[in-house]
Protein backbone atom coordinates (compact mmCIF):
# COMPACT_ATOMS: atom_id res chain seq x y z
CA UNK A 1 0.00 0.00 0.00
CA UNK A 2 1.52 3.50 -1.04
CA UNK A 3 -0.11 6.81 -1.88
CA UNK A 4 3.43 8.55 -2.67
CA UNK A 5 1.99 11.42 -4.45
CA UNK A 6 -0.81 12.08 -1.61
CA UNK A 7 -0.79 12.96 2.00
CA UNK A 8 -3.32 11.77 3.77
CA UNK A 9 -4.85 13.76 6.74
CA UNK A 10 -7.31 13.11 9.53
CA UNK A 11 -7.69 14.33 12.69
CA UNK A 12 -10.08 13.94 16.21
CA UNK A 13 -12.35 16.76 17.07
CA UNK A 14 -12.57 17.49 20.78
CA UNK A 15 -12.60 20.19 23.67
CA UNK A 16 -10.38 19.10 25.28
CA UNK A 17 -8.41 16.89 23.16
CA UNK A 18 -4.80 16.24 23.56
CA UNK A 19 -5.82 13.59 26.52
CA UNK A 20 -6.84 11.64 23.06
CA UNK A 21 -5.08 8.57 22.34
CA UNK A 22 -6.30 8.53 18.88
CA UNK A 23 -3.58 10.57 17.54
CA UNK A 24 -0.86 7.75 18.56
CA UNK A 25 -3.16 5.53 17.64
CA UNK A 26 -3.69 6.71 13.45
CA UNK A 27 -0.12 7.56 13.73
CA UNK A 28 0.75 3.81 14.07
CA UNK A 29 -1.09 2.92 10.77
CA UNK A 30 0.70 5.16 8.70
CA UNK A 31 3.99 4.27 9.62
CA UNK A 32 3.23 0.37 9.53
CA UNK A 33 1.50 0.73 5.81
CA UNK A 34 4.46 3.13 5.03
CA UNK A 35 2.08 5.96 4.17
CA UNK A 36 2.69 9.79 4.12
CA UNK A 37 0.10 11.04 6.23
CA UNK A 38 -1.07 12.98 9.20
CA UNK A 39 -3.79 12.41 11.95
CA UNK A 40 -3.83 15.41 14.07
CA UNK A 41 -5.59 16.68 17.62
CA UNK A 42 -7.77 19.28 16.53
CA UNK A 43 -9.02 21.41 19.75
CA UNK A 44 -12.31 22.56 18.75
CA UNK A 45 -14.70 24.71 20.96
CA UNK A 46 -18.26 23.53 20.50
CA UNK A 47 -19.26 26.89 19.11
CA UNK A 48 -16.87 26.37 16.43
CA UNK A 49 -17.76 22.59 15.85
CA UNK A 50 -19.79 23.53 11.97
CA UNK A 51 -16.62 26.08 10.65
CA UNK A 52 -14.52 23.25 11.49
CA UNK A 53 -16.32 20.37 10.00
CA UNK A 54 -16.85 22.81 6.55
CA UNK A 55 -13.13 23.22 6.52
CA UNK A 56 -12.58 19.56 6.58
CA UNK A 57 -12.65 19.71 2.45
CA UNK A 58 -10.76 22.57 1.62
CA UNK A 59 -8.10 22.02 3.88
CA UNK A 60 -7.77 18.28 2.10
CA UNK A 61 -8.74 16.34 4.87
CA UNK A 62 -10.06 12.85 4.16
CA UNK A 63 -12.64 13.25 7.71
CA UNK A 64 -12.27 13.13 11.66
CA UNK A 65 -13.47 10.90 14.52
CA UNK A 66 -15.44 13.18 16.69
CA UNK A 67 -14.87 13.06 20.77
CA UNK A 68 -16.52 14.60 23.66
CA UNK A 69 -18.51 17.03 23.56
CA UNK A 70 -19.36 16.97 19.38
CA UNK A 71 -20.93 13.58 18.92
CA UNK A 72 -24.78 14.81 19.10
CA UNK A 73 -24.02 18.12 17.77
CA UNK A 74 -21.86 16.78 14.83
CA UNK A 75 -24.62 14.76 13.56
CA UNK A 76 -26.78 17.44 13.26
CA UNK A 77 -24.29 19.42 10.88
CA UNK A 78 -23.32 16.96 9.02
CA UNK A 79 -25.25 16.12 5.21
CA UNK A 80 -26.19 12.91 5.49
CA UNK A 81 -25.71 9.79 8.20
CA UNK A 82 -26.98 6.67 7.86
CA UNK A 83 -29.66 4.70 9.94
CA UNK A 84 -27.50 3.45 13.02
CA UNK A 85 -25.99 7.06 13.40
CA UNK A 86 -29.45 8.56 13.29
CA UNK A 87 -30.83 5.57 15.81
CA UNK A 88 -27.77 6.15 18.16
CA UNK A 89 -28.23 10.02 17.93
CA UNK A 90 -24.47 10.52 17.70
CA UNK A 91 -21.53 9.78 15.18
CA UNK A 92 -18.10 8.96 15.79
CA UNK A 93 -16.63 9.77 12.18
CA UNK A 94 -17.12 12.05 9.89
CA UNK A 95 -15.89 11.62 6.19
CA UNK A 96 -15.64 14.22 3.47
CA UNK A 97 -17.24 13.06 0.04
CA UNK A 98 -15.98 13.53 -3.41
CA UNK A 99 -18.72 16.41 -4.07
CA UNK A 100 -17.47 18.05 -0.40
CA UNK A 101 -20.66 16.75 1.27
CA UNK A 102 -20.05 15.38 5.05
CA UNK A 103 -20.96 12.06 5.63
CA UNK A 104 -21.28 11.02 9.07
CA UNK A 105 -21.23 7.09 10.79
CA UNK A 106 -21.17 6.02 14.54
CA UNK A 107 -18.29 3.02 14.63
CA UNK A 108 -18.61 2.91 18.47
CA UNK A 109 -20.78 0.26 17.68
CA UNK A 110 -18.65 -1.71 15.52
CA UNK A 111 -15.65 -1.12 18.27
CA UNK A 112 -17.78 -2.87 20.65
CA UNK A 113 -18.57 -5.98 19.03
CA UNK A 114 -15.13 -6.54 17.34
CA UNK A 115 -13.47 -6.02 20.98
CA UNK A 116 -15.50 -8.84 22.26
CA UNK A 117 -15.17 -11.05 19.70
CA UNK A 118 -11.25 -10.83 19.65
CA UNK A 119 -11.56 -11.67 23.77
CA UNK A 120 -14.05 -14.45 23.36
CA UNK A 121 -14.50 -15.60 19.88
CA UNK A 122 -16.77 -18.14 20.56
CA UNK A 123 -19.80 -15.28 22.20
CA UNK A 124 -22.71 -15.03 21.11
CA UNK A 125 -25.51 -12.25 21.78
CA UNK A 126 -28.05 -15.40 22.16
CA UNK A 127 -26.04 -16.67 24.98
CA UNK A 128 -28.12 -15.17 27.73
CA UNK A 129 -29.14 -12.29 29.46
CA UNK A 130 -26.88 -8.93 29.24
CA UNK A 131 -27.33 -6.47 31.40
CA UNK A 132 -25.86 -3.15 30.71
CA UNK A 133 -25.34 -0.56 33.47
CA UNK A 134 -25.79 3.44 32.12
CA UNK A 135 -27.60 4.93 29.48
CA UNK A 136 -25.58 7.27 27.87
CA UNK A 137 -23.86 8.01 24.62
CA UNK A 138 -21.96 5.08 25.27
CA UNK A 139 -24.90 2.88 26.15
CA UNK A 140 -26.50 3.86 23.22
CA UNK A 141 -23.91 2.47 20.98
CA UNK A 142 -23.56 -0.67 22.75
CA UNK A 143 -27.16 -1.70 23.22
CA UNK A 144 -27.82 -1.22 19.45
CA UNK A 145 -25.03 -3.29 19.02
CA UNK A 146 -26.04 -5.92 20.90
CA UNK A 147 -29.91 -5.67 19.67
CA UNK A 148 -28.70 -5.93 16.08
CA UNK A 149 -26.14 -8.81 16.93
CA UNK A 150 -29.17 -11.11 17.90
CA UNK A 151 -29.52 -10.48 21.55
CA UNK A 152 -32.81 -11.79 23.53
CA UNK A 153 -32.72 -9.97 26.31
CA UNK A 154 -31.24 -6.68 27.45
CA UNK A 155 -31.72 -5.71 30.91
CA UNK A 156 -31.00 -1.73 30.87
CA UNK A 157 -29.96 -0.03 34.43
CA UNK A 158 -29.46 3.40 34.66
CA UNK A 159 -29.15 6.23 37.40
CA UNK A 160 -31.76 8.05 35.65
CA UNK A 161 -34.21 5.73 34.78
CA UNK A 162 -36.07 8.43 32.53
CA UNK A 163 -33.05 7.82 30.61
CA UNK A 164 -32.85 4.24 30.07
CA UNK A 165 -36.81 4.45 28.99
CA UNK A 166 -35.93 7.09 26.46
CA UNK A 167 -33.06 4.54 24.98
CA UNK A 168 -35.31 1.70 25.12
CA UNK A 169 -38.03 3.88 23.05
CA UNK A 170 -35.51 5.01 20.91
CA UNK A 171 -33.51 1.87 19.95
CA UNK A 172 -36.45 -0.80 20.31
CA UNK A 173 -35.55 -4.21 20.58
CA UNK A 174 -35.91 -6.85 23.51
CA UNK A 175 -34.55 -3.89 26.13
CA UNK A 176 -36.43 -4.13 29.83
CA UNK A 177 -35.55 -1.28 31.66
CA UNK A 178 -34.71 -2.22 35.33
CA UNK A 179 -34.92 0.28 38.52
CA UNK A 180 -31.64 1.51 39.92
CA UNK A 181 -32.76 0.41 43.37
CA UNK A 182 -33.04 -3.68 41.87
CA UNK A 183 -29.70 -3.43 39.94
CA UNK A 184 -27.46 -5.80 42.25
CA UNK A 185 -30.45 -8.86 41.68
CA UNK A 186 -30.68 -8.14 38.34
CA UNK A 187 -27.54 -10.08 37.25
CA UNK A 188 -28.90 -13.30 38.33
CA UNK A 189 -28.53 -15.51 35.38
CA UNK A 190 -26.54 -13.00 32.86
CA UNK A 191 -24.32 -14.09 30.52
CA UNK A 192 -22.31 -10.88 29.88
CA UNK A 193 -22.47 -7.39 32.06
CA UNK A 194 -21.33 -4.33 30.25
CA UNK A 195 -20.54 -1.21 32.77
CA UNK A 196 -20.94 2.05 30.28
CA UNK A 197 -21.29 4.23 32.62
CA UNK A 198 -18.46 6.94 33.48
CA UNK A 199 -18.03 5.23 37.63
CA UNK A 200 -14.69 3.41 37.86
CA UNK A 201 -12.64 5.99 34.87
CA UNK A 202 -9.75 7.60 36.31
CA UNK A 203 -10.78 10.35 38.74
CA UNK A 204 -14.69 8.67 39.27
CA UNK A 205 -15.87 6.59 42.06
CA UNK A 206 -16.23 2.74 41.50
CA UNK A 207 -19.68 1.75 39.84
CA UNK A 208 -21.35 0.92 42.69
CA UNK A 209 -22.64 -2.59 42.02
CA UNK A 210 -22.55 -6.25 43.62
CA UNK A 211 -21.63 -8.90 41.87
CA UNK A 212 -22.70 -11.54 44.32
CA UNK A 213 -26.05 -12.93 42.00
CA UNK A 214 -23.52 -12.78 38.51
CA UNK A 215 -23.12 -16.00 37.62
CA UNK A 216 -19.27 -16.94 37.26
CA UNK A 217 -19.52 -17.93 33.76
CA UNK A 218 -20.65 -14.32 32.58
CA UNK A 219 -17.90 -12.18 30.64
CA UNK A 220 -17.47 -8.32 32.08
CA UNK A 221 -17.25 -6.27 30.28
CA UNK A 222 -15.95 -2.61 31.11
CA UNK A 223 -15.94 0.07 27.75
CA UNK A 224 -13.75 2.66 30.21
CA UNK A 225 -10.02 2.05 29.26
CA UNK A 226 -8.17 4.27 31.98
CA UNK A 227 -7.71 2.70 34.29
CA UNK A 228 -6.51 -0.60 32.31
CA UNK A 229 -8.47 -2.37 35.02
CA UNK A 230 -11.33 -0.65 37.09
CA UNK A 231 -12.62 -1.93 40.03
CA UNK A 232 -15.08 -3.87 38.53
CA UNK A 233 -13.02 -5.44 36.34
CA UNK A 234 -10.98 -6.42 39.57
CA UNK A 235 -13.50 -7.19 41.34
CA UNK A 236 -15.07 -9.50 38.78
CA UNK A 237 -11.72 -11.29 37.83
CA UNK A 238 -11.13 -11.69 41.59
CA UNK A 239 -14.17 -14.36 41.50
CA UNK A 240 -13.13 -16.18 38.29
CA UNK A 241 -15.00 -14.33 35.65
CA UNK A 242 -13.55 -13.28 32.29
CA UNK A 243 -13.18 -10.01 32.00
CA UNK A 244 -12.14 -7.26 29.13
CA UNK A 245 -11.96 -3.27 29.12
CA UNK A 246 -12.64 -0.51 26.26
CA UNK A 247 -9.06 -0.15 25.30
CA UNK A 248 -10.10 -2.60 21.90
CA UNK A 249 -13.49 -0.54 21.38
CA UNK A 250 -11.27 2.60 20.59
CA UNK A 251 -8.88 0.39 18.70
CA UNK A 252 -11.33 -1.27 16.62
CA UNK A 253 -13.65 1.66 15.89
CA UNK A 254 -10.36 3.52 13.85
CA UNK A 255 -10.64 0.56 11.25
CA UNK A 256 -13.93 1.45 9.50
CA UNK A 257 -12.69 4.94 9.80
CA UNK A 258 -9.75 4.04 7.58
CA UNK A 259 -11.89 1.79 5.27
CA UNK A 260 -14.18 5.51 4.81
CA UNK A 261 -11.34 7.66 4.58
CA UNK A 262 -8.50 6.18 2.96
CA UNK A 263 -9.96 2.93 1.46
CA UNK A 264 -7.90 0.93 3.39
CA UNK A 265 -8.33 -1.92 5.65
CA UNK A 266 -6.10 -1.90 8.94
CA UNK A 267 -5.18 -4.41 11.63
CA UNK A 268 -5.68 -4.04 15.54
CA UNK A 269 -2.09 -5.81 16.15
CA UNK A 270 -0.98 -6.87 19.19
CA UNK A 271 2.00 -4.44 18.69
CA UNK A 272 -0.56 -1.47 18.06
CA UNK A 273 -2.28 -2.51 21.81
CA UNK A 274 0.87 -2.50 23.87
CA UNK A 275 1.69 0.71 22.43
CA UNK A 276 -1.48 2.64 23.61
CA UNK A 277 -1.53 0.59 26.55
CA UNK A 278 1.64 1.63 27.24
CA UNK A 279 0.34 5.19 27.34
CA UNK A 280 -2.06 4.62 30.13
N1 LIG B 1 -13.85 2.47 24.89
C1 LIG B 1 -14.44 3.35 24.11
O1 LIG B 1 -14.16 3.45 22.91
C2 LIG B 1 -15.51 4.25 24.69
C3 LIG B 1 -16.46 4.85 23.85
C4 LIG B 1 -17.46 5.66 24.43
C5 LIG B 1 -17.47 5.87 25.83
N2 LIG B 1 -16.51 5.27 26.59
C6 LIG B 1 -16.51 5.47 28.07
O2 LIG B 1 -17.81 5.23 28.58
C7 LIG B 1 -18.05 6.07 29.71
C8 LIG B 1 -19.37 6.80 29.51
O3 LIG B 1 -19.25 7.66 28.37
P1 LIG B 1 -20.54 8.32 27.70
O4 LIG B 1 -20.08 9.08 26.52
O5 LIG B 1 -21.62 7.31 27.55
O6 LIG B 1 -20.97 9.37 28.86
P2 LIG B 1 -22.37 10.02 29.14
O7 LIG B 1 -23.21 10.07 27.92
O8 LIG B 1 -22.08 11.27 29.90
O9 LIG B 1 -23.11 8.97 30.16
C9 LIG B 1 -22.61 8.79 31.46
C10 LIG B 1 -23.32 7.62 32.12
O10 LIG B 1 -22.74 7.44 33.43
C11 LIG B 1 -23.80 7.47 34.40
N3 LIG B 1 -23.31 8.04 35.66
C12 LIG B 1 -22.63 9.20 35.84
N4 LIG B 1 -22.39 9.39 37.16
C13 LIG B 1 -22.94 8.32 37.81
C14 LIG B 1 -23.01 7.94 39.19
N5 LIG B 1 -22.48 8.69 40.16
N6 LIG B 1 -23.62 6.77 39.49
C15 LIG B 1 -24.16 6.01 38.51
N7 LIG B 1 -24.13 6.32 37.21
C16 LIG B 1 -23.52 7.46 36.86
C17 LIG B 1 -24.86 8.36 33.79
O11 LIG B 1 -26.07 8.14 34.44
P3 LIG B 1 -27.17 9.33 34.51
O12 LIG B 1 -27.95 9.25 33.23
O13 LIG B 1 -27.97 8.99 35.72
O14 LIG B 1 -26.43 10.63 34.67
C18 LIG B 1 -24.82 7.84 32.34
O15 LIG B 1 -25.50 6.63 32.22
C19 LIG B 1 -16.85 7.00 29.82
O16 LIG B 1 -15.99 6.47 30.81
C20 LIG B 1 -16.20 6.92 28.46
O17 LIG B 1 -14.81 7.13 28.50
C21 LIG B 1 -15.56 4.46 26.07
Amino acid sequence: MSHPETFLLAGVMGWPVMHSRSPKLHSYWFERYGLAGAYLPLAIQPDGLERALRALGPLGFAGCNLTIPHKEQALRIVDHADDRARRIGAISCVTVNKDGTLTGTNNDWYGFLENLLEAQPSWRADAGPAVVMGAGGGSRAVVDALIHAGAKEIRLINRTHERAVTLARDLGGPVTCVPWAERHAALDGAALLVNTTSQGMVGNPPLDLTLDALPRSAIVYDIIYIPGQTPLLAAAHARGNATLNGLGMLLHQGRPAWKSWFGLDVEVTRELRALIEATI
